[in-house]
Parts: structure tokens; C-alpha cells; sequence
């Protein structure tokens, strides 16, 4: 059965559409099969998986009219239209993009996105008065899972854009897991501030949509009770391989609003992972609970990165010294780091893996 995860924080830049990337990397490296999806009208991740000279150059609308691949835009087009879900189960609507690698597949993102972020919003809102948009909510939804499972995908990973519109609320609350990538800053800490609220409110407007228009609970393909699995904290300068104490003060200052604020309130709606599953994932580690990973800058590898549409992590010797142009020492610890994010990344996953079991 797939797993859904989508990474979240309605702050920009914090390193959703990288982690995205990264993380069902490393899923598919341990063997399950992985699909993330593109679901920022801006289309970031597609631009990391494809390259982004295909986005720059205008060469999407071919990629798109392509009839061998599968892209968000017949997708959101089904999604308005309010067409059966089963369309997409039928072997001629297009095969899942690869990447370069094999287990890992992208489903590329489209402008057209934002048209039904705002059919979502409004409906939310209005549906009960205006019945012919009641089932525009759960659409995309349901049109995912149904994807995913004919597709045996293990892991679907949502990346989604910077705000608090309908599509992000019907993703965040029918997902099976959410986490939230942070950055160690001040905009972050208010960040969480008010996700804890947005969550919280997301929740009761689910319950109400679903009340109000006469679904079934059970059968409603959103099921309101995302687990929130932790944050990762990202982009901090290390000093002797710990956060510099700037750094290490906001780390410390987000992951207790974490721990006193935003978990105690989600667990109130069932919206956390098992107390007990946590200890266990972050045995003989330092890390406190819902605190998943710790990544610091990945400085100069992310150009090569970004290039190559590889993480970080993933990058061969030959790869840095050829496209980063580097030899002797600086080619060392070009090399260091890249195995030090290999550990992270690694760790990560492991506990990823044992949190959603
Ligand atoms: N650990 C890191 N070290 C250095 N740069 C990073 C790191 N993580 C992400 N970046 C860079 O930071 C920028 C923002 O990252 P990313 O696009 O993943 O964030 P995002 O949260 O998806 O942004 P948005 O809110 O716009 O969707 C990108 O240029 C990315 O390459
Ligand atoms: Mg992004």
C-alpha cells in the first residue's frame, strides 16, 4: 500500500522541493518505489529532475503534449472537470517519468496548478450553497491515490508551493504523514507559530466540508489526520561539525516551540505519530523528538548538484572533480562533505522508514 508524505511549511525557501528530491532519492535507493509530484505552479522540482534549461527554454509544452508521459496537467484538468478518477488507470494516459534514478519517478508539475488551488479554496467555502463544486475538494486527491496504487508506488512524496491555499490544504490533511523543513531563523520560529493554528483550523473546515455536503467519513479521500512526523532543520554553517552557536540558538529556540507548541496541539486532532514509534526511531541518536534530521549548507556541491540533477549525496568522484572544476585539497573536502550528507541523508531515511511502518 503507498505511503504518502508531504513536506510542508508554508515559508519560502526553506528547502521543501530539495528534501523532496533528496528524500525519495535515498527511499528508492532502499528499494521501494517512489514517486514525487510536483505540485507548485512554480515547478522547481521539475526544473531539478529535468534540468532546468528544459524549464528556462520553453521546452516544457512539448514535454507536456508528449502522450508518453504523465504530467500534472491532465491531472488538474480531470480534477476541474470533476472527471471519474479512473481515467488515469487506463494504460494509454501516460507512463511515469523517470529519473536517472531507477526507482525513483517524477510526476512533472504545471502552471495550470494554480487555477485549481483557487477552484479548491472556493469550494471549500461555498459548496454547500453550490452543490455542482462539492466534489472539486477531494478530486485531486483521489485522483493521486489512484495513480499511486496502479502504479505500486511504496512512497508518493508531495512538494508543495509557500502558502496556505486550498490545494495545500486538501494535500496536507489527506496525506498519511506530513514533515516541515525549516530553516534556523526567526521567520521560521513565527513560521511554526502559525502552521500550528493553520492546521488546526484545515482541520475543523474538513470536517465541516464533510458534514455540510453529506459524505461519508470513511470513504472521503481526505482523511484529515495527517501525522506530523518532524522537522528538518536545514541550511545552518557548521563549526567543527555542529552548528555554529547563531545557528544552534535558533535550532534550539524552534525545535522547543516544536516540542511544547505545535505537538501537543496536533496530537489534541490525532495529527502526530506514535510517541513510542519516535523513541525508537531516534534511538542512539542526540536528536531531540520530532527533530528527523539535521542538514547543514551544502556549499559549492549544490551547484554540481543542481547541474547534474543528482543530490548531493549521490555525486561520484569523477562527477566532482569534472563539473566542479576542482583537484587537490578543495577536491578532498568536496569529498568529505559529500560522504558526511550520504550519513545524513542515510539516517534520515532509516528513520523515516521506521516511522511510518
Ligand atoms: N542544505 C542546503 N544547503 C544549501 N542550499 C540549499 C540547501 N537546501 C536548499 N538549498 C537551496 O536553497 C534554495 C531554496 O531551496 P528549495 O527550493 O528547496 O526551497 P523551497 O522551500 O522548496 O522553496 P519554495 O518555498 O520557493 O518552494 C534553492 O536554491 C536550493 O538549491
Ligand atoms: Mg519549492
Amino acid at each position: 500500500m503507498t505511503k504518502s508524505v508531504c513536506l510542508f511549511n508554508h515559508k519560502g525557501g526553506v528547502s521543501k522541493t530539495t528534501t523532496t528530491f533528496n528524500l525519495g532519492w535515498v527511499l528508492a535507493n532502499h528499494g521501494h518505489k517512489v514517486l514525487i509530484v510536483d505540485l507548485d505552479p512554480q515547478c522547481n522540482l521539475t526544473g531539478l529532475v529535468l534540468g532546468y534549461s528544459t524549464v528556462e527554454n520553453g521546452k516544457m509544452e512539448g514535454f507536456y503534449s508528449s502522450r508518453e508521459n504523465l504530467t500534472m496537467k491532465p491531472v488538474v484538468e480531470a480534477a476541474i472537470k470533476g472527471s471519474e478518477p479512473d481515467i488515469f488507470i487506463k494504460s494509454e494516459n501516460g507512463k511515469l517519468f523517470p529519473t536517472e534514478n531507477p526507482g525513483l519517478f517524477l510526476l512533472p508539475g504545471h502552471l495550470n496548478t494554480s487555477d485549481l488551488d483557487s477552484q479548491i479554496s472556493v469550494s471549500l467555502k461555498i459548496a454547500s450553497g453550490v452543490p455542482a463544486t462539492k466534489n472539486v475538494p477531494g478530486a485531486l486527491p483521489e485522483i493521486l491515490h489512484k495513480i499511486s496504487k496502479k502504479e505500486d508506488i511504496d512512497y508518493v512524496i508531495y512538494d508543495l508551493s509557500p502558502n496556505v491555499g486550498g490545494l495545500n490544504e486538501v494535500i496536507v490533511m489527506s496525506s498519511d504523514y506530513f514533515i516541515i523543513p525549516t530553516s534556523p531563523d526567526y521567520f521560521c520560529l513565527q513560521a511554526i507559530g502559525s502552521l500550528e493554528k493553520n492546521i488546526r483550523k484545515w482541520h475543523r473546515d474538513i470536517i465541516r466540508f464533510i458534514e455540510d455536503n453529506d459524505f461519508s467519513k470513511a470513504n472521503f479521500p481526505i482523511h484529515n489526520n495527517p501525522k506530523f512526523l518532524g522537522a528538518i532543520q536545514q541550511r545552518y554553517r557548521p563549526r567543527k561539525e555542529k552548528p555554529a552557536k547563531s545557528f544552534q540558538k535558533w535550532i534550539d529556540i524552534i525545535r522547543e516551540s516544536i516540542n511544547e507548541n505545535l505537538v501537543p496541539s496536533l496530537a489534541k486532532i490525532d495529527c502526530v505519530v506514535d510517541g513510542e514509534r519516535m523513541n525508537t526511531a531516534l534511538e542512539n541518536t542526540d536528536l531531540e523528538p520530532y527533530d528527523l534530521a539535521h542538514i547543514p549548507d551544502f556549499n559549492s556541491l549544490i551547484a554540481i548538484s543542481q547541474q547534474l540533477s543528482k543530490p548531493v549525496f549521490s555525486l561520484t568522484d569523477a562527477e566532482i572533480a569534472e563539473v566542479g572544476r576542482v583537484f587537490g585539497h578543495a577536491e578532498k573536502t568536496m569529498q568529505i562533505s559529500r560522504d558526511n550528507f550520504k550519513t545524513v541523508f542515510a539516517d534520515l531515511c532509516a528513520r523515516v522508514l521506521i516511522l511510518t511502518s
